[in-house]
């Protein structure tokens, strides 16, 4: 077993670096298990993805502050079928980039087109309104009441447009005032597992929503 962290900010992969010295003193792990690279998570994944998958099985978990996973990341850890993935999806982010009217700047619709991999997001998040004047009706667009709702299940559709088998029900994680701000996802590319590592993380998932439950599950 191997595991690797990716961290391509020079201060947070020092501290990386440090807590991996700290784990190699432990009798259980060997140097070639743990390995840190400092560079562009997106980038290392989607090559790591293009090599032989037949034998080897992983489990990436991808943790970012904001937008920066690429959908052609996810897309690529799917297309291994050897891959199970947990991530964590910045609901709070994308939210705050979907303007009530609808009317989103081209380079912020450019960059939801590259994170989710497509523009069906639009028809997603937005209905299309009649507004009434004194002299005529118009059309406009206006977010879905259920916002959070809406981009969960969108992101799950889009998991599930990949992947062999998807959680459907994310933990949402929320802040102190109570606004969600990220979602925890699992999909599985493992093909024959995938019912299995379905089933496991939901119950993961239903745990964490009921932490009693999960100290049963322990
Ligand atoms: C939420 S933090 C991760 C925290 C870490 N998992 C932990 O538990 O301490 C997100 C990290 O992703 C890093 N990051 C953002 N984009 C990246 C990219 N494209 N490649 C590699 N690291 C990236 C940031 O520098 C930041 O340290």
């Amino acid at each position: 077993m191997q595991y690797i962290f990716i961290e391509k900010d020079i201060d947070r992969y020092a501290e990386l670096e440090k807590l991996k010295q700290e784990y190699l003193l432990k009798p259980e792990f060997s140097k070639d298990m743990i390995e840190c690279r400092r560079e562009d998570a997106n980038e290392y994944l989607k090559d790591l993805c293009q090599k032989n998958w037949e034998v080897n099985r992983a489990l990436v978990f991808l943790d970012p502050y904001g937008m920066q996973v690429e959908w052609t990341t996810i897309e690529s850890i799917a297309k291994t079928q050897a891959i199970d993935l947990w991530i964590l999806f910045p609901l709070g982010t994308v939210n705050r980039l979907l303007k009530n009217d609808g009317e989103i700047r081209p380079v912020l619709q450019t960059r939801l087109d590259m994170f989710f991999g497509e523009h069906g997001w639009y028809d997603a998040f937005y209905q299309s309104a009649k507004q009434f004047s004194l002299f005529n009706e118009e059309n406009r667009w206006q977010k879905a009441g259920n916002i959070f709702v809406a981009i969960e299940q969108y992101f799950i559709d889009r998991l599930q447009s990949v992947f062999n088998g998807v959680a459907t029900n994310p933990l949402i994680l929320r802040n102190s005032k109570n606004v969600p701000l990220y979602l925890l996802c699992f999909a599985a590319g493992n093909q024959k597992g995938a019912p299995t590592a379905v089933k496991i993380a939901k119950e993961i998932l239903e745990g964490m929503q009921n932490p009693s439950q999960l100290t049963f599950l322990i």
